[in-house]
């Protein structure tokens, strides 16, 4: 190989590692930086049968961003997971029995109602139907929690 071909071969060879290695650091950043598609926004979820739903503790519904809950054998509810302060999301603790707030410390109960913290009012609802004897939550169809110090109806 002459020196010519040599250091045109080198001279492309870097080039092209340079390019893949842009091309890596572009799909890197915009993986990182991309908006993410809100889960749980405007969007109709198909869950699980009502019997399906455990009487105690929550079912979690990450494609709506929230939970089944169900009150008692006539009542389910939709709870969003969105924190009603400032939007956290509210994880269900088994220990306690209720919501807790990671972020500032709101409490909510089982069914979602208000018990301590900054949050204004309890967490919110989402609208459901039973179609074809499935749960379906309409994630666009939000109902404003409880105030505080009053249940969910
Ligand atoms: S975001 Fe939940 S208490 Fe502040």
């Amino acid at each position: 190989m002459s020196d010519m071909s040599r250091r045109s071969f080198l001279s492309t060879a870097w080039k092209v590692s340079f390019g893949l290695l842009a091309a890596a650091g572009v799909i890197t950043t915009w993986d990182l930086l991309k908006p993410t598609l809100a889960a749980g926004v405007d969007v109709i979820v198909k869950t699980v049968t009502p019997d399906a739903v455990p009487s105690a503790g929550v079912l979690e519904v990450p494609a709506a961003r929230g939970y089944l809950v169900k009150v008692d054998e006539e009542e389910i509810l939709a709870l969003s997971e969105v924190c009603t302060h400032l939007g956290c999301r509210v994880p269900y603790i088994d220990e306690s029995g209720q919501f807790d707030c990671p972020c500032h410390g709101s409490k909510f109960t089982r069914e979602g109602d208000y018990i301590e913290g900054p949050a204004p009012r309890g967490m919110d609802e989402y609208g459901t139907e039973v179609v074809e004897g499935v749960i379906v939550i309409d994630t666009s169809d939000v109902i404003a929690g409880p105030a505080p110090g009053s249940e969910r109806t």
